[in-house]
């Protein structure tokens, strides 16, 4: 028996991972599946907006060449006008609807396009549509000057001075601080300029205490992070089988820039993952107000740096190790 059990122990912790490994991709999938927008439900507005984001951005491109084609968008310009009128018919309207009217607009008054057929159909068509954007969309000019403004004067001292910090002051971080640093990170690029994130945040001992309990590696300090933040993915923007880790990408992208943005602003952060088992996020679920179709990528710990702090040296490994010119074959 002893024989049996030493030669077969190996195997069945091996099928332990495996199991775990088919639960956590099944879950994944049957999310996917259920909060997507693989079924293009143009009537839902939360879609249509990402769906019409991909579509506008195609013709802000197209918009933005020096040398564009001048017979190239239209079947994209059809599409929006398609989806501008479900959006005035269900009189549900949100940011990207208004956007990609603006976008519409814009395209059809290119010198090329303004006396073109469609153009005034379009336009016709359009006179039912009330809504508008306030903000500029379609292409802009900026020159390098402009451009360069982001230069650093020492940019190794920006991020080699960003240490994940695991204790803070006790004082809570105010939420203008926590509003700035999300609007500076919302300039994080996203696929198509989706911009899928979505940002849960508190400074509620009780909350915290409950997000944290479903959260692997907060001992021993998390007790006493002051502000807590799940940064999640709204897998409502995501429509092609091809998108699945998509969500991923763009929510890894948005928490760096989070990270910095609060760099930037003098306040500290740890991040925390949440590689949790789906029980885990089920029960998560079940006790915090996350909506459904947002997928929970990681945690955020943040707080002001103490006077004097103690945090792991976690050097980097050098660049020969992780850097490889690509020669020609
Ligand atoms: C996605 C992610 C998850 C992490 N999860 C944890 C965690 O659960 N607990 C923790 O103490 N640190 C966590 N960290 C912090 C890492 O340990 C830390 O970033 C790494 O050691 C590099 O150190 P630095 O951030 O100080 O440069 C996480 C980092 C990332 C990017």
């Amino acid at each position: 028996m002893k024989f049996i059990w030493k030669h077969i122990r190996p195997y069945i912790k091996d099928f332990y991972k495996f199991y775990k490994l088919f639960i956590g991709f099944t879950y994944d999938f049957k999310r996917f599946v259920l909060y997507s927008g693989w079924r293009n439900n143009m009537k839902d507005a939360e879609q249509r907006n990402y769906f019409s984001v991909l579509v506008y951005h195609a013709l802000e491109k197209s918009m933005s060449y020096k040398n564009r084609n001048a017979d190239s968008g239209w079947k994209n310009a059809y599409k929006l006008l398609d989806l501008l009128k479900i959006a005035n018919k269900y009189n549900n309207v949100g940011y990207h609807d208004k956007a990609a009217k603006q976008v519409l607009e814009t395209f059809i008054n290119l010198p090329e396009n303004r006396e073109h057929e469609k153009s005034k159909q379009i336009k016709q068509e359009l006179k039912t549509i009330q809504f508008n954007s306030t903000d500029k969309h379609g292409a802009i000019k900026l020159n390098q000057k402009e451009y360069q403004q982001g230069i650093l004067e020492n940019p190794e001292a920006f991020f080699f001075s960003r240490y994940s910090l695991r204790e803070f002051k006790d004082a809570i971080v105010p939420n203008e601080i926590i509003s700035r640093a999300v609007k500076l990170a919302m300039k994080t690029p996203s696929v198509c300029n989706r911009q899928p994130w979505h940002i849960y945040h508190t400074n509620n001992k009780c909350v915290k205490d409950t997000i944290l309990k479903y959260q692997s590696g907060n001992k021993p300090f998390g007790e006493k992070i002051p502000n807590l933040m799940i940064i999640s993915i709204d897998l409502k923007a995501f429509f092609l089988a091809e998108e699945h880790y998509e969500y991923w990408i763009d929510g890894g992208m948005f928490s760096m820039s989070l990270i910095y943005a609060f760099h930037a602003l003098g306040i500290a952060t740890c991040p925390l993952n949440w590689s949790t088992p789906p029980s885990q996020d089920r029960l998560l679920r079940k006790e915090v107000d996350i909506c459904p179709h947002h997928t929970i990528v990681m945690l955020l710990a943040i707080g002001y740096p103490d006077a004097s702090n103690i945090t792991c040296a976690s050097a980097r490994r050098p660049l020969d190790e992780i850097y490889t010119q690509i020669r020609e074959r």
